[in-house]
């Protein structure tokens, strides 16, 4: 293939909204490799299965050897590497697999890029990319009126998912530090937008609140994040990915702080509006329930140098976003079918059982 990018965990949230955006913007030709864990839907790029410049390849990561051949094979000019475990109340549950993938699995495909990259020649060694996808979670928790995380913020990790993250950045960094490898990495606020698992905050809500079922809201719900449209998200790595300098990390949010009390009603009022309120508004199926055990109180995102250094700044305002996220959901009732069975029902009925 020419022209490729070897994009791994693309067939999860993020990575097939990149996939699809790619495709359709520029020439380059996408291969998947994905394990297809439960977060991860080839539905989501049933539009591009039969494409001649996209391919899929199941497999994990951490396998040296398959990671081997298919980097020999596709020759690609960057990797873009989204796959992980990414939901934190899973890692509370159980950390091992977040190792597994996020730490030793990086590990193996750094190395496996390393040797890649080594047998390039000199004009194609300096074109090569590695751009690793990681999050603001990294950089711990802030206090209310604390100033928002800049790509200088040390790293502060309390989840066993945001260390698992923050160890692949690390071993991402000392490659470009050790071996020279081109990298770039990319520190993203919460995202939100169409092919979401609804185990996350805001496709939970609006599932539960199309169903008439509680609304669980952790603590007090006063814990505030950054939220940024998905599109947006991808289309800054993108940036990133063609523009960024090789060596640096680039802050990627939506300047757009809320706690989690009012996402959740915004999303009740909108289902109210899309579906009928019928009398009684969705906002009563709020229900605060245990807190998340070391939840983080607040999370910001400086995310100038991207706008001053690449020009990249979101499209979509908050408003505009979740307006589009839950038509999006109440319209794709096949998707939502497909992954609110089988393993999806265990978490739900395992996490919120007390
Ligand atoms: P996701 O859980 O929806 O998708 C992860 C994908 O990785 C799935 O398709 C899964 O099958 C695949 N995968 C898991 N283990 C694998 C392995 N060992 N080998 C190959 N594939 C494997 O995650 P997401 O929300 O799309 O996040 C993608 C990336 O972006 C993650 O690295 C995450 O840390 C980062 N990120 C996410 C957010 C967010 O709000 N969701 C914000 C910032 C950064
Ligand atoms: P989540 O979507 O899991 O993302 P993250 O933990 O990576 O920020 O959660 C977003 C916020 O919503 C977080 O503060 C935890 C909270 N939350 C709830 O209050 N109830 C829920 O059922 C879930 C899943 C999350």
């Amino acid at each position: 293939m020419d022209n490729a990018i070897l994009v791994t965990g693309g067939a999860g949230f993020i990575g097939s909204n990149f996939i699809l955006q790619r495709l359709s913007r520029d020439s380059s030709c996408i291969v998947n490799l994905d394990k297809l864990t439960y977060a991860g839907n080839l539905r989501n790029l049933e539009s591009v299965a039969r494409e001649k410049r996209y391919q899929f390849v199941r497999g994990d990561i951490g396998d040296r050897g398959l990671v081997r051949r298919l980097l020999e094979r596709c020759a690609p000019r960057a990797i873009v590497h989204f796959a992980a475990e990414s939901h934190v109340d899973r890692s509370i549950r159980g950390p091992e697999e977040f190792i597994r993938t996020n730490v030793d699995g990086s590990f193996a495909l750094l190395e496996e890029t390393r040797s890649y990259w080594s047998g390039l020649s000199e004009h194609d060694q300096a074109g090569f990319r590695f751009l690793q996808v990681s999050t603001d979670e990294v950089y711990g928790s802030l206090g209310a009126d604390g100033p928002p995380f800049s790509e200088t913020t040390p790293y502060a990790p309390n989840s066993p998912y945001a260390a698992s993250k923050a160890a692949s950045d690390h071993l991402v960094r000392a490659y470009h530090h050790t071996y020279g490898l081109p990298t770039l990495t990319t520190n993203c606020s919460n995202n939100y937008g169409r092919f979401q698992f609804p185990e996350k905050l805001i496709p939970l809500m609006i599932l539960n609140a199309c169903q008439r079922q509680p609304l669980p809201v952790y603590g007090d719900g006063r814990n505030v994040r950054d939220w940024l449209y998905v599109e947006d998200h991808c289309s800054a790595i993108a940036t990133v990915l063609e523009r960024g300098c090789v060596g640096e990390t680039y802050n990627v949010g939506g300047w757009n702080e809320k706690c989690n009390l009012e996402i959740v009603e915004t999303i009740c009022d909108l289902v109210d509006q899309l579906m009928g309120a019928g009398g009684t508004s969705r906002r009563d199926l709020i229900t605060f329930v245990k807190d998340r055990p070391g939840h983080d109180r607040r999370y910001a995102m400086d995310a100038s140098k991207i706008e001053r250094e690449l020009g990249w700044r979101p499209a979509e305002t908050f408003e505009t976003g979740i307006g589009k996220t839950v038509r999006w959901y109440l319209e794709n009732e096949t998707w939502v079918r497909d992954v609110t069975s089988g393993a999806y029902r265990e978490w739900i009925a395992t996490h919120y059982s007390s």
